[in-house]
């Protein structure tokens, strides 16, 4: 795996001493290659409130686009190039922020494919980062069927408690300047934002 320059920010405290800070390197999927993805949007929105000093850094699953996994494929002509890609910036990062978007309960394909070729890099998928696992969806579950068939995955031995939340009804609970506009609903995304930033300080 390649070694990323670490990205630092230098502040200055009390007038004139000067302090350099490492940037929490925050990699962020939309789980769907709509280019007008809601799961994206959201992925992005939930990175930016993190109240760390940090990069942000997006993956679009379109750029990850291989042929579909099959274990024939696999031995024929190994893993792709995107796959080993991906996994690289999942572990070059100091943290995870994934909205899966719910197609008929389930992943988009484009994400269960990427998830698959990755699946066969090392049993370690998501390198053991500090995941917030996120989903929304147009009707009134939010994904939510999707969303716990990957929580309960993601969390099978996994080195850090996985904090999740699901949007209900996007189109009606999200402005793209306010963010979550039902009062309640924002409320528990907040407390869980929290758990994330406190897990990723603790890591
Ligand atoms: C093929 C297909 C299947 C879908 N199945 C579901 C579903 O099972 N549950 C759900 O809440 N929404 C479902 N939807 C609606 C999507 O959640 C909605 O299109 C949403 O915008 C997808 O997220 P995205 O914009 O990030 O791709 C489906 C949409 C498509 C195109």
């Amino acid at each position: 795996m390649d070694v990323v320059a670490l990205r630092t920010l230098t502040v200055t405290v009390t007038g004139h001493t000067k302090i350099t800070i490492k940037l929490k390197r925050i990699v962020v999927i939309g789980a769907s290659s709509s280019s007008n993805s809601i799961n994206r949007k959201f992925a992005r929105y939930a990175a930016n409130l993190i109240s760390l000093k940090k990069e942000i850094i997006e993956l679009d699953l379109r750029e990850y686009e291989m042929s579909i996994y099959s274990e024939d494929l696999q031995h024929l002509s190994g893993i792709p190039k995107k796959a080993f890609d991906f996994k690289r910036e999942i572990s070059n990062s100091d943290a995870l922020v994934i909205s899966l978007a719910e197609h008929n309960g389930s992943y988009t394909a484009a994400f269960k494919n990427i998830y698959d070729w990755i699946s066969v890099i090392e049993a370690d998928i998501w390198c053991s980062k500090p995941i917030l696992l996120l989903s929304t969806s147009t009707g009134a579950r939010g994904g939510k069927t999707v969303l716990e068939s990957a929580h309960n995955r993601f969390s099978i031995n996994y080195k850090f408690k996985i904090p999740f939340f699901s949007l209900p009804n996007f189109n009606n609970n999200f402005d793209s300047d306010e963010g979550i506009i039902d009062i309640r609903l924002n409320q528990d995304f907040q407390a869980v934002l929290i758990d994330f930033e406190k897990i990723i300080n603790e890591s």
